[in-house]
């Protein structure tokens, strides 16, 4: 494979916030087209990976790298990894009132594509989507994420996503909130994206989104680092031991002295 398709590879991945070590040695490689889940506790790094694979400039590597098709982008620009084919799909998507869902779809493929998207032609190119993710064309014509439900929120973040096309998808907790309707609605946007062309990493807290969604990796996250690696088994294993099972046989034998 060229350096063009190899991926997103990171390693030992240290990451500090708020001068606080947050990430602490991860290291993950996603080969193109893959599907990636990564499950964990609260608080224990999932977001600040995904903001720091994105470039969030309030995350600062400390040591490690992040390559992305070959290229070491450390120190590359958020709108310049987003033209490289990295997106995220937030965990909090945030309202910009006074900002239509149209017009941010096309200010942001206009950024990524570097050309003006005539509207007619957008229009097009979200006609298929939105029929799949049961979204009404008035949803166009609202303000961002604006009073929106927590379902509507996440179908924009998939519409946005499968109109961007990126070689990357990151998805953080996009399954949160969603009424079983949703998320099978929301899962099947993911593997259309999926089936066209962009990798996945899947940040869930729920095994029942990988009953939709097929990774061939699950990776269980514990205090800033990959503990466990494993198939979709990991994860119902997770589901009926818990997180604290797997922290001691990861980590923790040493505690084990009765
Ligand atoms: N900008 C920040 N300023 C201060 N602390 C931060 C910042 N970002 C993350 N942290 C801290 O880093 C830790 C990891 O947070 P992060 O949001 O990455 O966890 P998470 O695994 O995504 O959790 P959750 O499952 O609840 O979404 C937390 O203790 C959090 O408070
Ligand atoms: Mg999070």
């Amino acid at each position: 494979m060229n350096k063009q398709e190899s991926g997103l590879k990171i390693s030992n991945l240290k990451v500090k916030t708020a001068g606080k070590e947050i990430l602490k040695g991860v290291s993950l490689k996603i080969n193109p087209g893959e599907i990636h889940a990564l499950m964990g506790r609260n608080g224990s790094g999932k977001s600040t990976l995904s903001y720091t694979i994105m470039g969030h400039p309030k995350y600062e590597i400390s040591e490690g790298q992040i390559e992305f098709n070959g290229r070491n982008i450390n120190d590359v620009s958020p709108d310049e990894r987003a033209k490289m084919g990295l997106a995220l799909s937030f965990q909090y998507p945030v309202a910009i009132p006074g900002v239509t869902v149209l017009n941010f779809l096309k200010t942001t493929l206009k950024a990524v594509l570097d050309r003006e998207i005539p509207i007619k032609e957008l229009k097009a190119m979200l006609k298929e989507s939105m029929a799949k993710l049961e979204i009404k064309d008035e949803f166009l014509s609202r303000y961002v994420n604006d009073g929106f439900s927590g379902g509507e929120k996440k179908k924009l973040e998939i519409l946005h996503l499968t109109l961007l096309k990126p070689k990357l998808a990151i998805l953080d907790e996009t399954d949160s909130g969603l009424d079983i309707d949703a998320l099978k609605v929301v899962a099947s946007g993911i593997s259309a994206l999926n089936e066209a062309g962009s990798a996945v990493l899947l940040i869930t807290h729920y095994q029942r989104i990988l009953n939709y969604v097929s990774p061939q990796f699950v990776h269980i996250f514990e205090n800033g680092q990959i503990t466990q690696t494993g198939t979709k088994e990991l994860a119902l294993q997770l589901e009926e031991f818990g997180y604290e099972h797997f922290a001691h046989n990861a980590t923790k034998e040493v505690n084990y002295v009765s």
